[in-house]
């Protein structure tokens, strides 16, 4: 085994290009260890160990949180069987017939927003497309009314910057007002429940039903269950959305390969999911000493399954560091975006459709589409995406 490279998720060189860093570990350093965070954390990066640690909730635990501190949150942030419930009463908001239905009222919003900006010739992707339309779609799910969503698009930003902040305490406000104002609108519904009448037809009523008709959920966790449906879906369908851009942008002959053939887009969607995890990696706790590629990982360390790494592992993926469209669709969908096994992304399908239509309709629409400036990445060190993505088009 060769010496540890000196991996350091946080620093400048990493946060810039944190794929070229994972090449290195792949080949290198497999189970990379950072000790200037506190708690101190483990990594792991080849594609075989993530997909079996996921798996194997009886030595690597969900209970102290997906984040690098340990945290005790209860609900999704927890290990089979008692998972499990949790997942159930979630999951009926994610059938594939409820994803389909929500299908028009996304085809449509996509379009409103790429018409409103095509006439321009130039703007910000981000700012127009990739970051109301998740919001917008998740908000409307939950029952949030148009005159909240941008209290409630940065209440539920702060969440998620909060999870890989170095100082978790500067977010803390917005994350409270969050808590209170999603607390008051299940408040409501629960209100409206009890004296007999007919709450509209969303999440957080399907959710406040389930607890009334005899299942376990507490305010409390109906709460929490909602925090982490924004907190896993919002950023990230925007950054999945913007990364296929940027790698677009970088590549014009792809770019009109692409815009020439809309049909590309789904590839476009996998091929991006692979090479820029919008999710770099989430954290479990050891239950055991585990012993693996030569490194002690003592019990009750943090440690960070690195999806972005399995995702470049030469073992699964042919030619990992290149951006391709032609995968055969087995090897493509072999990726670890969306994690595996038991805690697997409950919105895997509804993020693949919010940025097929996304893309179809920014790529349909804004003829010879390319870069205007440099972007900027998000910040949170476990997360991957653009923060900006200046673009401009012909009109
Ligand atoms: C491209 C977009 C997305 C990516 C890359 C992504 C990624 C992930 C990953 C990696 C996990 C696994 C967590 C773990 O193993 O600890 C996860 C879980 C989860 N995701 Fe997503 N996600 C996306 C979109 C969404 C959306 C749109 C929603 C819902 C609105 C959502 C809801 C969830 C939930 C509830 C879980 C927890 C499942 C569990 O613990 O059983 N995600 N996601």
């Amino acid at each position: 085994m060769e010496p540890d490279p000196g991996y350091d998720p946080f620093s400048d060189a990493v946060m810039a290009d944190p794929i070229t860093a994972y090449r290195e570990l792949l080949a290198q350093c497999p189970v990379p260890h950072h000790d200037s965070f506190d708690p101190p954390f483990w990594s792991l990066t080849r594609h075989d160990d993530v997909a079996a640690a996921v798996r194997d909730t009886a030595t690597w635990s969900s209970l102290h949180g997906q984040g690098p501190r340990h945290t005790s949150q209860g609900g999704l942030f927890t290990d089979p069987p008692e998972h499990t419930a949790f997942r159930r009463l979630l999951q009926t908001a994610f059938t594939p017939r409820a994803v389909a239905e929500l299908e028009p009222f996304i085809a449509n919003l996509a379009r409103e927003l790429v018409d409103a900006v095509a006439a321009d010739g130039r703007g910000d992707l981000h700012t127009a497309v990739a970051f109301p339309l998740p919001t917008i779609t998740i908000a409307t799910m939950m029952g949030v009314p148009p005159e909240d969503r941008d209290d409630f698009k940065r209440w539920s930003d702060a969440s998620v910057a909060r999870l890989g902040s170095q100082d978790p305490s500067a977010h803390d406000e917005d994350v409270a007002a969050l808590y209170r104002y999603l607390a008051a609108h299940i408040d409501d519904r629960r209100s409206t429940i009890a004296a007999g009448g007919d709450p509209p037809n969303d999440l957080v009523t399907g959710l406040v039903r389930a607890e009334e008709n005899g299942a376990t959920l507490t305010p409390q966790e109906i709460l929490g269950s909602c925090v982490q449906l924004l907190v896993g879906g919002n950023e990230t369908t925007t950054s999945l959305i913007t990364n296929a851009l940027w790698r677009l942008m970088d590549r014009p002959e792809l770019m009109a390969e692409v815009q020439g053939n809309l049909d590309l887009v789904d590839a476009l969607i996998e091929e991006s999911l692979r090479y820029d995890a919008p999710v770099l990696g989430l954290f479990r706790t050891t239950t055991c000493p585990v012993s693996m590629h030569g490194v002690d990982i003592p019990e009750g360390a943090k440690v960070q399954m690195l999806f972005g790494a399995a995702n470049h592992d030469p073992a699964v993926f042919n030619t990992p560091e290149e951006f391709r469209l032609d995968r055969d669709p087995s090897e493509a969908r072999r990726h670890l975006a969306f994690g595996a096994g038991p805690h697997f992304c409950l919105g895997a399908s509804l993020a693949r459709l919010e940025a097929r239509h996304a893309l179809r309709a920014i790529l349909g629409t804004l003829p010879n589409l390319r870069a205007d400036g440099p972007s900027e990445r998000i910040t949170p060190f476990l997360l991957w995406g653009r923060r900006t993505l200046p673009a401009a088009w012909d009109v």
